[in-house]
């Protein structure tokens, strides 16, 4: 069933069209974004004045994403919190406090008891879940279901995409009851998420070289993992895929960290990924990347580069390069993750581990 593949993971990288279009079925109803379930009405929506997303692992790195894009929509400040440390620290939560707790089992304990303090604290809480009738989306008001289909692989990866395709509704849900983007814009927003399926395809037609590239970085002792704005989070999720997967010390930076002190790590023949922006859409952070991918290949590092396709800039700077197409801004993760998974996959294979089991891990931790 692994449909022709060597391992479950690689069908499962190739499912991530289908997995972020059938995630977004069914969402829009005449003009209006809708919810699976919804016990929370369109005032208790409107009353909320600040929001937390908290979540584990991939799921954590997906949230990061929603910071963005529900800030950027609605104007509501995001807080986003690892599961488990939110309980610990006292968090400031009432009834006008949205919650969302995004997880792909809908079992994780830690993800479910940060949900438990919420609710006793009276906030509100909205799960995202690939788990019809998991505990997380039973103990929620509302609920969006990620519909990836069930995940064999241990390390998540078509779950990941569609949680973001996920926490972009949860955004625009917000801004409509907010009316802080018009009707029309919503739509087009959403039309915009529904032509991601199509980018993710030509992305996955071009990953012969992800496939080599991950042969040649098989003998690296670490990689490390370079990105700004919503590409942090797409870095973060590189290393963790590489981390799983092919036991590789990995490490992701905002890059404009990199001058505080992780430039001391960059030498000869070290691999660094660097996720570039658009140079159309965000012209001023990718001048700074494309600044530190020249800093980290003076000091002999290794470049791999994730562009936009048409970025000439960033060509002579690239030891290998992959070409994206061109999406708006807050849809890059999308497409530009893909890339970061397959490396890891074949990184993996080339060393000889199981990829769909890697050691020590189990797909759902319903421990704390
Ligand atoms: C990474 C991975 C884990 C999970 C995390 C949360 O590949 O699979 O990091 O993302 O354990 O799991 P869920 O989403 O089920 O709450």
């Amino acid at each position: 069933e692994k449909g022709g593949h060597d391992y479950f993971m690689l069908k499962e990288i190739e499912e991530q069209p289908s997995a972020i279009a059938d995630t977004l079925r069914g969402h829009l109803v005449e003009g209006r974004i809708v919810l699976d379930e919804q016990r929370l009405s369109d005032q208790d929506l409107r009353d909320v004045d600040k929001v937390f997303v908290v979540a584990c692992g991939t799921a954590y790195h997906s949230g990061l994403l929603a910071k963005y894009a529900i800030e950027h929509w609605t104007r509501l400040p995001v807080e986003i919190e690892l599961a488990s440390e939110f309980r610990y620290r006292d968090p400031v939560l009432d009834r006008s406090t949205l919650v969302v707790a995004i997880s792909q089992s809908g079992e994780t304990a830690d993800t479910l008891e940060a949900l438990r303090h919420a609710k006793e604290q009276k906030a509100r809480v909205l799960a995202i879940c690939n788990t019809n009738g998991a505990q997380i989306p039973r103990e929620s008001d509302a609920v969006i279901y990620t519909h990836a289909g069930p995940e064999i692989g241990v390390a998540a990866t078509k779950t990941f995409t569609a949680q973001v395709a996920a926490n972009y509704l949860v955004g625009l849900a917000l801004a409509q009851a907010r009316g802080t983007k018009y009707p029309d814009e919503v739509v087009r927003e959403f039309e915009q998420l529904e032509a991601v399926p199509q980018a993710v395809e030509e992305v996955l037609e071009s990953l012969g070289a992800a496939r080599a590239l991950g042969q040649e970085l098989a003998p690296s002792k670490a990689v490390l993992f370079l990105g700004r704005h919503v590409g942090f989070p797409v870095a973060l999720e590189g290393a963790l895929k590489l981390k799983e997967l092919a036991y590789m010390h990995a490490e992701a930076f905002a890059a404009g960290e990199l001058k505080h002190g992780p430039i001391a790590l960059i030498e000869d023949g070290l691999p660094v990924v660097v996720v570039m922006p658009s140079p159309r859409g965000r012209a001023v952070l990718h001048s700074k990347l494309l600044s530190n991918i020249q800093e980290v290949k003076a000091r002999g590092a290794r470049t791999v580069v994730i562009a936009e396709t048409g970025d000439e800039t960033v060509k002579p700077f690239a030891d290998h390069l992959f070409e994206l197409p061109q999406v708006p801004t807050l849809l890059q993760p999308l497409v530009a993750t893909v890339p970061l998974q397959v490396i890891a996959a074949e990184i993996a294979r080339a060393r000889g581990y199981d990829v769909d089991k890697p050691r020590n891990l189990a797909k759902s931790v319903t421990v704390e």
